[in-house]
């Protein structure tokens, strides 16, 4: 079986390639050509609460593979300078049932997260934006700003941590990457999201800290930091203000604190999601997006996102003996 590292994944997969992928992944999956179960997500008893591991599964189809990414999040690993995600992704070959590959799932995790995210930016953002905010400036906000940067124009971005030294960190790096760009430290999110076109927060938080009233009215939002039904980025309010988009209804129905917190509350009806990714991306949403009003992607992270990603890598590494 052949096992394929992080640096390989990146080499192979760069973000257009990514952004692409997802876009036909959504539109199979919306198409039932693929399919996925409901992950299975663990908090560790190990006295943290904060810890957990998942096991997403996911079906190709006949003549592709299928297989699972199995993963673990433990947020304090930034601390001890290691991501927060990590694990593999095994692959099968559909035809036999064998194992051909295991994968870095922390290195397809990354890049499919952004390019998801790009892909909805893409669908719901105006197209004339240029100023993108970042919260929360660990690996997935350096993914994010090279997913986004694919598909809009981008001139300057807002960045904030609740670590002022990730923040310093991100954007040194971050300007030496992308010299055309102006990069603003923020010392607030209030400070980071004003007048800004696209937000994305990418935060492991547990309580709503983005605020409909900081907010351009027409800005575009992707929710990505939280996945679990008790954990939260955006509040009630802000929720209910903005279109809602999923990236799968199933999965954002189960594990979206973001959706299911404020509907628990009374404050959002179920009937406020009026879309998923799949229908934009097979052009089936019914309703007229509004541009002039905020939109949020909400996405929790799809097993099938993960399995597209790691055949790709694996027909590619093939074709190039890697
Ligand atoms: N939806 C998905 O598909 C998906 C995929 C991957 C990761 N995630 C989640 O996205 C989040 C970010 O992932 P990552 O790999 O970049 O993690 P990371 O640990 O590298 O970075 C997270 C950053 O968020 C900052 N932070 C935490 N709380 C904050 C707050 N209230 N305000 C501002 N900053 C805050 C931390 O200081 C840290 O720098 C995690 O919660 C992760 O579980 C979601």
């Amino acid at each position: 079986m052949k096992i394929i590292r992080s640096n390989d994944v990146t080499q192979l997969l760069s973000f257009q390639e990514a952004i692409q992928l997802m876009k036909q992944c959504f539109i199979d999956y919306e198409n039932k050509k693929i399919s996925q179960n409901i992950r299975t997500v663990a908090t560790l008893p190990d006295g943290e609460g904060k810890n957990i591991f998942a096991v997403m599964p996911a079906y190709l189809g006949k003549d592709r593979y299928f297989g699972a990414k199995v993963i673990t999040a433990f947020p304090g690993n930034r601390s001890l300078g290691i991501p927060s995600h990590l694990g593999e992704v095994l692959l099968f070959d559909s035809k036999n049932g064998s194992p051909v590959a295991l994968i870095d799932a922390n290195a397809i995790t990354w890049i499919r997260t952004a390019a998801v995210s790009a892909l909805a930016t893409d669908y719901l953002a105006k197209k004339d934006v240029r100023k993108l905010t970042l919260i929360g400036a660990g690996q997935q906000a350096e993914s994010h700003l090279a997913a986004i940067t694919c598909i809009r124009d981008i001139c300057e971005v807002l960045v904030y941590d609740l670590s002022e030294e990730r923040r310093r960190h991100f954007i040194n790096k971050a300007k030496k990457q992308y010299p055309q760009i102006t990069f603003i430290s923020c010392t607030s999110v209030q400070e980071a999201v004003h007048q800004s076109d696209i937000i994305c927060t990418l935060t492991s938080a547990k309580e709503p800290f983005l605020r409909k009233e900081w907010i351009s009215p027409d800005a575009h939002i992707n929710a990505i930091g939280t996945f679990t039904p008790d954990t939260r980025e955006l509040t009630s309010e802000l929720m209910g203000a903005g279109q809602l988009f999923v990236d799968d209804y199933a999965a954002a129905f189960q594990e979206s604190g973001d959706l299911l917190i404020p509907i628990a509350e009374k404050k959002l009806d179920e009937t406020a999601v009026v879309g998923s990714l799949g229908e934009l991306a097979a052009g089936k949403v019914k309703t007229k997006i509004d541009r002039s009003k905020i939109t949020i992607f909400d996405a929790v992270g799809l097993a099938v996102e993960d399995l597209c990603c790691a055949e790709y890598i694996y027909q590619k590494s093939e074709e190039n003996l890697i």
